[in-house]
């Protein structure tokens, strides 16, 4: 089970020093805790963090190794300032800075390449649920973002509806389920020879401490991205308790 935090652009950053001091200050082994930091942080926040159990992880990178890419970060100077894993393919991103599903490809083939891990975001539009095309869009993005020759230790997905992002919406368990699923058994199709299982498939949008452990109860569910709730010390312990209860039962 991996909880990971998207802090997104937030918090100030005396309130990240704090809340990094918060988190650290618990184990919740055998769960995996990663902290997707804006890049600023990273640098002081690993510093800070020294030894601990708690991965870093940068929110975006280029696809290109370096160059005139003003305002942009290379997936080597994520992993020099401390981090291990990017996220790529978030919702924001893809709708805010028009990235698509080959970009967002480019980016993880950068990224594995300079040694950091990748967690890949997919997910439908409201509309796109709406006609009915929800997993036939996830799959798409599936198919595209993920390089056919990814390492499958090294690759973590995250099923993220996007208008259960921010909004308090959560997906209907039902639903997830058969996202998960779908994703799960495509994934040997997109990585060959690579046992579904292997790929850990968390859910995101809207995840808070009163709705985590009926999530991660599900199948095919591997734990949670974490927006909003991540911000506050206590709920997201609070979320990395239910993961740790439900690896404890399975
Ligand atoms: P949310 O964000 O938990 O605030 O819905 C999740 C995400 O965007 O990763």
């Amino acid at each position: 089970m991996i909880v990971a935090a998207n802090w997104k652009m937030n918090p100030s950053f005396d309130a990240a020093g704090r809340l990094v001091a918060g988190l650290d200050a618990c184990s919740f082994q055998p769960v995996k805790r990663i902290l997707f930091l804006p890049h600023p942080y990273l640098v002081p926040l690993s510093v800070r963090l020294g030894q601990s159990e708690i991965r870093l992880g940068g929110q975006d990178c280029h696809q290109d190794a370096a160059g005139a890419h003003t305002g942009d970060v290379s997936a080597a100077m994520l992993r020099d300032c401390g981090a291990s894993i990017v996220l790529l393919g978030h919702s924001e991103r893809r709708a805010n800075h028009g990235e698509t599903s080959e970009l967002v490809a480019a980016k993880a083939r950068q990224a594995l390449a300079h040694g950091l891990d990748v967690m890949i975001c997919l997910g439908e539009t409201l509309g796109e649920r709406e006609a009915g095309k929800a997993e036939q869009v996830v799959i798409d993005q599936l198919r595209i973002s993920v390089p056919d020759d990814t390492p499958h230790d090294r690759l973590m997905i995250a099923y993220e509806p996007v208008w259960a992002i921010g909004t308090g919406e959560v997906a209907s368990l039902d639903d997830i389920v058969a996202m998960h699923n779908a994703i799960a058994s495509e994934l040997p199709k997109s990585q060959e020879g690579v046992a579904a299982a292997k790929v850990p498939v968390v859910y995101g949008g809207s995840v808070n401490a009163e709705n985590a452990a009926a999530i991660f109860a599900l199948d095919n569910v591997y734990g949670g991205l974490v927006g909003g709730a991540s911000l506050d010390a206590e709920a997201f312990g609070s979320i990395c308790d239910s993961a740790r209860t439900q690896m404890s039962k399975s």
